[in-house]
């Protein structure tokens, strides 16, 4: 092992950079050479690729994005995509590879070390939807974003006596949904894992104006139901003021929170001493605060679950 390439892929999450600031420089600490490649798997395909030393990563912990920029390559899921990355890892020389992202690259990353390229995958992705992973990269700054706009909200609803939906990223996941609701003292909070009728949500919107309550925040996951949706039903079956706010791709952004360059940092230097070891088709994540090295297989098949005992104190503490 004595070059390793590095790439992110996917939706990009604040901490990534981070994370290849760890790779790099533990890979320079460990005597080996580091490749950054750029634009994800599409890049690898095209052999947009560079050396990288220390001061490639120098000054870019605190910042959002990726400086390897990311794209999603539907090429490297066919054969042909796949014979062009592998002679791109060979004139490159790459003896391993470490891949960024979320559980569509876990998906590439395994289809490349089933290819016979030692390969390790690290969960970046704001979604927080890869399996045993107590929260991945950019998941952290996600949420305080959505908490930073919730409470912006929280200051014109109270203004104006209103109702607000915020629609809040997530794909199929609640996650962000979850903890930036019950940070931000929602009402209510729709989710994917958790059915829901919006009778009950206007439901609770008019206990709440019975009780004195001067506004109503409903915290809706997009995988759930569009934030328009909501709104709507609600403003027509309670007859009350609702706005909608979307907030959409800020929450992709944004400097990296403590915990996630701490996380970042602590599975990207990880991921080097895993192929280091010879492991392979393997995931890096942080699991009950202990980092570990577990078959890709099993994160990306894996199903993240909800705290929902935390959807259930956040609907008691709003009551
Ligand atoms: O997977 C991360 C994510 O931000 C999802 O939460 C969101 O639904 C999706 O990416 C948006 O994709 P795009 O950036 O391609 O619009």
């Amino acid at each position: 092992m004595k070059r390793i390439g590095v790439l992110t892929s996917g939706g990009d999450a604040p901490g990534m950079n981070a994370c290849i600031r760890a790779v790099v420089r533990n890979c320079l600490f460990r005597g080996l050479e580091a490749v950054g490649i750029y634009r994800g798997f599409s890049g690898l395909i095209r052999g947009e690729m560079s050396l990288m030393d220390a001061g490639s990563v120098a000054d870019i912990i605190h910042r959002g994005g990726t400086i390897l920029r990311s794209a999603r390559s539907d090429e490297f899921k066919t054969p042909a995509g796949m014979t062009r990355a592998l002679l791109q890892i060979r004139d490159w020389r790459l003896d391993g590879l470490v891949v960024v992202g979320g559980d569509g690259s876990f998906r590439g990353a395994r289809d490349l070390a089933l290819a016979g390229v030692p390969a390790v995958a690290i969960p970046g992705t704001i979604d927080n939807d890869i399996a045993r992973c107590d929260y991945s990269i950019g998941f952290d700054t996600a949420v305080n974003t959505a908490l930073e706009a919730i409470n912006k909200i929280r200051d014109t609803a109270t203004s104006h006596e209103r109702t607000y939906v915020v629609e809040v990223m997530g794909r199929a996941s609640g996650q962000i949904a979850l903890y930036a609701g019950l940070a931000g003292g929602a009402e209510s909070i729709l989710v994917p894992e958790v059915g829901f009728q919006l009778e009950g949500v206007c439901a609770r919107v008019l206990q709440g104006f019975q009780r004195g309550k001067l506004h109503s925040i409903i915290v809706v996951a997009e995988g759930a139901m569009h934030g328009d949706e909501v709104g709507n039903y609600i403003k027509k079956h309670t007859g009350f003021e609702t706005r909608v706010t979307v907030l959409g791709h800020i929450q992709r952004g944004g400097s990296p929170s403590a915990l996630d360059r701490v996380q970042a940092s602590v599975m990207g230097a990880h991921a080097v001493e895993v192929l280091l070891g010879g492991g392979t088709d393997l995931g890096v994540v942080i699991e009950k605060g202990e980092v570990k090295a577990l078959p890709l297989v099993d994160l990306y098949q894996g199903h993240k679950e909800l705290p929902l005992a935390f959807h259930d104190l956040a609907d008691v503490l709003a009551r």
